[in-house]
């Protein structure tokens, strides 16, 4: 592909550039895959602009390389209350010790992926960003931290930032390559998150009791012909559309007919169109807050951006209907659409393996209700989904693959599966899996939920793997059963010598739910099994589980 100096080209090939003589390292720290996304853009981008260009997860990049580079782009997003990715703990925790070499001759961009609505918006974004500059590295171009509707501006970013690459790495006139010609993308399927695939909605079941205080769906959607394929732990996109009840509730409070008309990418909409599948309706967040204190004058609202804490509280609980409430005021069909975020997918742990399924995909989808006064708001996707879509009405979905939450490769190995509530989804498609491959290794699955009688779900799939011994063991923990609270974590403790020896066995451990409480003190669980029953210090059964974490032997989806 290179040619000697001095040698012509010939005619025929017109896309030839020089290439630079140093080499662009990208590198991502994704938990859901979102950054994992936005840094194959970006090498796809280089790739076509004649740049070399290496492409690493951040858990398979060795930090100590990083003294060879000359040009560094990182692509982080941030997890949980700023944590990074799992995939990236060792890099981010390398970067801050007394190994971390000295950068003197680094160039190096950070941008971000993130959601404002959270106090530690970026955080690892920023964390990178920091140990880089204090090692001595140069940036090339500011950070950049993107909120959840990134696609756009994270494009935006990634050209400016591939136009300093350019202007900085030393271009050697020495060699000169072919551009790629019909540069062909590496997909699996034609459909993806900008071009998702129109699915029918095939089943649509209630799976909790009628007693039961929460509303749960198995959800059953069609892929036939689509030519998507998952693998278990991999999440499905969902694009939602709004309640058309609410859309016309929040043209009344803002004194439009919907009829005005509205543009987004360039095409023109009804704003009643754009408000049902353009844009988030649901929950405020802080910069709605502060935009409609201001546009309407809102003494009280104004009063709230003096305190960030009580600011983020109210925009996390209240709905956008309700803050425009506050102080009635007419605005026009661009003022309103200023205020609200553009409408960006959901994601759902897939329940189902195609081994079991073929071209079917199934979720677990806990309908989400707010409470505003005398009235209850569906969630929008989970709306959607399980209310306003009829069974043969059609969906908008796309795979989300997730190499984070992977059954191990080798089928021998046993696997720990913590998964209460909807977190049981991946697990319904884990243990489908390894039935179907007869997979030889154990199978432990710790479910919790709120009731035997109304909230186990899937209990009679569940009851047959038992039977069939897929299942090796399932303990549950119904927590409003009995006076006291029963959650996983406590079985967890109860069968601390088991867990133990099973982790001697080479057990590979899984989380999947809620991780503002329920992942934590799971977390805290296990932590208290290891000293316990390993005799090993607290401070050493961190460093043991963060062991497994880089090995990939504890991996966890929560949100
Ligand atoms: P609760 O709502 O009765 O408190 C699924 O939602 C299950 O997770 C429910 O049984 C719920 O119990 C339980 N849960 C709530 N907080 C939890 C926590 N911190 N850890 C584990 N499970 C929890």
């Amino acid at each position: 592909q290179t040619q000697p100096v001095g040698q012509l080209q010939p005619a025929q090939q017109p896309a030839a550039a020089a290439r630079p003589a140093g080499k662009l390292t990208i590198i991502y720290a994704s938990q859901t895959g979102n950054a994992k996304g936005v840094a194959q853009a970006l090498k796809e981008e280089a790739d076509a602009a004649g740049v070399a260009v290496e492409l690493f997860a951040a858990g398979d990049y060795k930090g100590k390389n990083l003294a060879k580079e000359t040009h560094v782009i990182i692509v982080a997003s941030t997890h949980g209350e700023g944590e990074a990715p799992d995939d990236a703990i060792e890099l981010h925790e390398f970067l801050q010790s007394k190994k971390a070499p000295k950068l003197p001759n680094l160039k190096y961009a950070v941008i971000g992926l993130g959601d404002s609505s959270y106090e530690f918006f970026c955080q690892t974004a920023k964390d990178f960003d920091g140990f880089l500059s204090k090692l001595g590295a140069e940036p090339m171009l500011p950070r950049f931290d993107c909120d959840v509707d990134y696609d756009a501006p994270a494009a935006e970013w990634r050209h400016q930032a591939l136009e300093k690459v350019q202007e900085t790495l030393s271009v050697g006139d020495a060699e000169v390559v072919q551009l790629p010609v019909g540069h062909a993308q590496q997909v699996t399927s034609v459909y993806t998150k900008q071009n998702p695939y129109t699915a029918t909605l095939l089943t649509n079941q209630k799976i909790t009791g009628r007693s039961s205080g929460k509303d749960v769906r198995h959800i059953e959607i069609d892929l036939e012909g689509s030519g998507l394929s998952y693998q278990p732990g991999d999440a499905l996109g969902v694009w939602y559309e709004n309640d058309p009840a609410l859309v016309n509730a929040l043209l009344i409070r803002a004194g439009l007919d919907g009829s005005e008309s509205v543009e987004v990418d360039g095409e023109n909409f009804s704003l009643k169109q754009a408000l049902i599948s353009k844009y988030e309706i649901t929950l405020a967040n802080p910069q709605l807050v502060t935009a409609y204190a201001d546009l309407s004058g809102s003494k009280k609202l104004a009063k709230l951006l003096a305190d960030k804490d009580k600011l983020r509280s109210y925009a996390a609980s209240t709905q956008v209907v309700d803050v425009l409430a506050e102080k009635k005021t007419r605005l026009t069909a661009q003022q309103l659409i200023g205020l609200l975020r553009r409408l960006t997918p959901r994601l759902y742990s897939i329940a189902s393996s195609q081994e079991e399924v073929g071209e079917e995909v199934h979720l677990t989808v806990g309908v989400v209700e707010y409470d505003a006064g005398d009235e209850t708001r569906q969630g929008g996707a989970s709306g959607y989904l399980s209310r306003r879509l009829e069974e043969g009405g059609e969906v908008k979905v796309f795979v989300e693959a997730n190499n984070n939450f992977k059954l191990p490769a080798d089928d021998n190995t046993p696997v720990i599966m913590i998964g209460p509530g909807t977190g049981i989804a991946p697990f319904r498609a884990f243990v489908q899996e390894r039935d179907n491959r007869d997979a030889t290794g154990k199978n432990w699955l710790l479910f919790g939920d709120r009731t035997f009688t109304y909230d186990f779900l899937y209990q009679v799939e569940w009851q047959k793997y038992l039977k069939d011994g897929v299942l090796t063991q399932m303990d549950v923990a119904f927590s409003r059963d009995q006076a006291e609270k029963v959650y996983v974590q406590h079985r967890i403790l109860e069968h601390a010598g088991q867990v133990w020896q099973w982790l001697q066995d080479g057990a590979h451990l899984y989380v999947c739910g809620d991780a503002n409480r329920m992942a934590k003190d799971v977390h805290e669980a296990l932590i208290s099994v290891v000293e316990q029953q390993g005799r090993q210090s607290r401070e050493q059964a961190e460093q043991y589980l963060n062991e497994l974490r880089k090995t990939k032997r504890y991996q966890r989806d929560v949100y």
